[in-house]
């Protein structure tokens, strides 16, 4: 290994827990979101501390419309309640928020918030924090497979040329590197449909913690943890 400590360019968490948070205080499932929504904050604020450039957050999936009505509802509202809130604190971060999944089929308040939010810190260059609603792995690979059948419809590109990386220009947001680490709060060892193209190499840490109670010293010792990890992308890796 060599003795330079490896840093996380981009971290990606899957925050679960919120509802199992809540009920073991006797709190309807929303008030864990509530809770949860207000622990992105505290974590945005840590990852920059940490240097950590890039901040993808699992906020909504494919799967979550499945949820009772009032649930998905309550998630919409904390989500426009979260752009209206913190956005001052992003400007003042610097950090630029950003958004992959199916946007188009997000409720039009919950969308609007999101674009005007995401317009305002255009120009923010102290970080990226990226939430990915209505997101689905699958669905990002299978909305990529039609761009590139278009594409290559419209005699842009050679299917016989390509490769990964030309693949990868149509994914939701190919400025986005891959993950270094990715988080799952709560123990569940599974990975969700999260960012299934771009965490082929990605180094995986599960704890315990509710997101809620998910703080920058449980943050802190998942890093450490990657710090100790040996990459090798499938190669032989660092002597
Ligand atoms: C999992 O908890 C979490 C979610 C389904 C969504 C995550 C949402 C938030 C943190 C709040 C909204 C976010 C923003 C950015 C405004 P769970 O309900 O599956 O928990 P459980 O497994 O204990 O039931």
């Amino acid at each position: 290994m060599s003795d330079k400590p490896q840093t996380v360019n981009h971290l990606a968490i899957i925050m679960d827990g919120n509802g199992r948070w809540a009920q073991s205080r006797g709190l309807e499932r929303t008030a864990g979101h509530r809770a949860g929504a207000d622990n992105v904050l505290e974590i945005m604020r840590a990852a920059k501390e940490f240097n950590i450039k890039y901040l993808t957050l699992y906020a909504f999936s494919t799967e979550n419309w499945k949820r009772p009505a009032a649930e998905v509802g309550a998630l919409m509202k904390l989500l426009q309640e979260f752009l209206f809130k913190q956005l001052p604190a992003m400007q003042k971060e610097n950090v630029r928020l950003n958004a992959i999944g199916r946007l188009n089929d997000l409720p039009e308040a919950a969308r609007l918030s999101l674009l005007g939010a995401m317009k305002a810190t255009e120009n923010n260059t102290g970080g990226v924090l990226t939430l990915a609603l209505n997101y689905g792995g699958r669905a990002e690979i299978v909305d990529a497979a039609k761009k590139l059948i278009q594409a290559v419809k419209n005699g842009k590109i050679d299917p016989e040329k390509l490769e990964e990386k030309s693949f990868g220009e149509f994914l939701y947001d190919p400025r986005l590197p891959d993950p270094d680490l990715v988080i799952r709060t709560s123990g569940e060892l599974r990975i969700s449909n999260f960012l299934l193209w771009e965490m082929a190499y990605s180094e995986l840490y599960i704890s315990d913690v509710m997101w809620p109670d998910f703080d920058r010293q449980e943050l802190a010792k998942a890093l450490e943890s990657y710090q100790n990890r040996n990459r090798r992308f499938g190669g032989v890796g660092k002597k």
